[in-house]
């Protein structure tokens, strides 16, 4: 999809998008410019004839010259925010899809007066793209009546100019990262992942470094390679490497868990349960995205994309419950549940951060069951060591429309991680299982600014929420590039 900010006066849209409020329906200057142009078709026909409401959401069509100007309802004006109209955005491009004969839309969005008008333009372009986005590679038949331009109307087309790039960035890498959480296991296995790794590195100018099986046992990364040990893929472990050009404010690790499917082990999953299990590198596929935009963004931060990739699968090589595992950093782990995989593999990942001197690290993974429980499918648990770092992420997610919620780790939560002949086990009891995977992982990192982000429940809806779509979500990708390039 193209977007371009444009004056009205050289639109070449067949559908105008034009937002109302409820309780103010005064015409802003580029609606007062189309009612001139179209002979009074929204003061007279869409307000006063057909008495347009302005509710939150409400669309009505109105043709005219082969033109269809569509009323958008965006509520009271006091109640406007971004996040409304990222959802506004996002469903309407999907309305108009019928409506639009040359497959270009254009946007414009009112503004409440106390919002900044970039942050509109950001967040429609942003929720367009979000409403466009289906996973259509394997369907033979696919839907033709997709928007392909958009115009963002504005008669200052630089001043926008900059906030609609950054949202087109920030939206491909949202579609990068739902297309391969998408893609079947037998696609996305860990060396196709990382020939997708090498290739946003040679685009994006950053480093890389991809990490055999061979190389990891020197390396000590014992306790992934169990993981990976009962699969016919090789294991294989990525990091990407962005340098700013310039004086480095800060250094930063981002790590994704990257089990590109987990059936559980030798612990089998119910059917039900391992259905999804294709998305459990979803936490890859985000810094991934992530690393594409920083790429594109250029901050002025070191960032560090790290990703152990693997599969988790029963067979006759497989780890096995009682193994006892050394990790990189030399703790042991008695294995106490082969389905509770994902922080073995982050576990030497952690280690390996902790090399690279940098100022914060933040993981993101599919890694509870019992996240879902707590938040359900639209809360991303948040845990660490640091409750300022921890609330700055937290009003990063909170300025981009994610919400992340933090969740405990008490020092006592080590106790359920007891094991009779190793340092700890790798489950504990049944209850506060998100907590005590994060208590887990934070045997393994030295880092003072530490975060864990469970993703398990916000990584993939089952059914479309506000701006999001059914399947992949690309969770915590607008929530870290706003965390490192704002
Ligand atoms: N990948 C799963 C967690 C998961 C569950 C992600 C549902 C997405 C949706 C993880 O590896 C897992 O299996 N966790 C176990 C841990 C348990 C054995 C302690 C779980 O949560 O059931
Ligand atoms: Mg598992
Ligand atoms: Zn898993």
């Amino acid at each position: 999809m193209e977007i371009f900010v444009k004056n009205p006066a050289e639109m070449q849209a067949d559908v105008i998008i034009t937002g109302f409020f409820e309780d103010d329906k005064n015409l802003n200057s580029i609606q007062k410019g189309l009612d001139e142009k179209f002979n009074g078709t929204i003061s007279k026909d869409i307000l006063e004839i057909e008495g347009f409401k302005g509710k939150y959401l409400e669309t009505f069509s109105f043709p005219t010259n082969g033109i269809k100007i569509v009323a958008l309802g965006l509520g009271k004006k006091e109640e406007f925010n971004t996040n409304k109209v990222r959802e506004a955005a996002a469903k309407t491009i999907k309305t108009v899809e019928k409506l639009s004969k040359n497959k270009i839309a254009a946007f414009n969005i009112q503004n409440n007066g106390s919002l900044c008008c970039c942050k509109i333009a950001y967040n429609t372009v942003l929720g367009a793209i979000m409403g466009q986005y289906d996973f259509d590679k394997y369907k033979t038949k696919k839907n033709e009546e997709k928007i392909n331009i958009i115009e963002i109307l504005s008669e200052k087309v630089e001043k926008f100019t900059p906030a609609v790039e950054k949202a087109k960035i920030a939206g491909e890498a949202m579609n990068f990262t739902k297309d391969l959480i998408s893609e079947p296991a037998e696609f996305a296995t860990p060396s196709k992942i990382s020939d997708i790794a090498k290739d946003i590195a040679n685009e994006g100018g950053l480093e890389i470094k991809v990490f055999g099986k061979d190389e990891l046992k020197t390396m000590n990364f014992n306790a992934f390679l169990a993981v990976g040990q009962g699969s016919v893929q090789e294991p294989k472990f990525i990091h990407l490497k962005y340098t700013p050009s310039g004086e480095i404010k800060k250094k930063i690790a981002i790590i994704g868990k990257g089990i590109t499917f987990d059936s559980g082990g030798l612990d089998i999953k119910p059917p039900a349960s391992m259905l999804t299990m294709k998305t459990d590198m979803s936490g890859c596929a985000c810094v991934l995205g992530v690393a594409k935009a920083i790429s594109k963004l250029k901050p002025d931060v070191e960032v560090h994309i790290l990703s152990a990739l693997c599969e988790n699968m029963p067979s006759g090589s497989s780890y096995k419950v009682g193994d006892v595992l050394i990790a990189k950093n030399g703790k042991t782990i008695e294995v106490d549940n082969t389905d509770a995989e994902g922080r073995l593999t982050l576990a030497d990942v952690l280690a390996y951060a902790d090399e690279l001197n940098v100022d914060e690290v933040i993981d993101v993974a599919t890694l509870t069951g019992a996240v879902i429980v707590a938040l359900g499918n639209t809360i991303t648990g948040i845990m660490g060591n640091n409750d300022d770092f921890i609330n700055e992420i937290i009003e990063d997610g909170k300025e981009i429309g994610e919400t992340l919620w933090q969740m405990p780790i008490l020092d006592d939560m080590q106790d359920n991680l007891k094991s009779d002949i190793a340092d700890m086990r790798n489950t504990g009891s049944r209850y506060a299982g998100a907590s005590v995977a994060a208590r887990f992982l934070s045997n393994f990192t030295n880092s003072k600014k530490w975060a864990h982000l469970d993703i398990a429940g916000t990584a993939f809806l089952d059914k479309p929420y506000k701006e999001l779509n059914k399947g992949a979500t690309a969770a915590m990708v607008r929530t870290l590039i706003q965390h490192i390039t704002k």
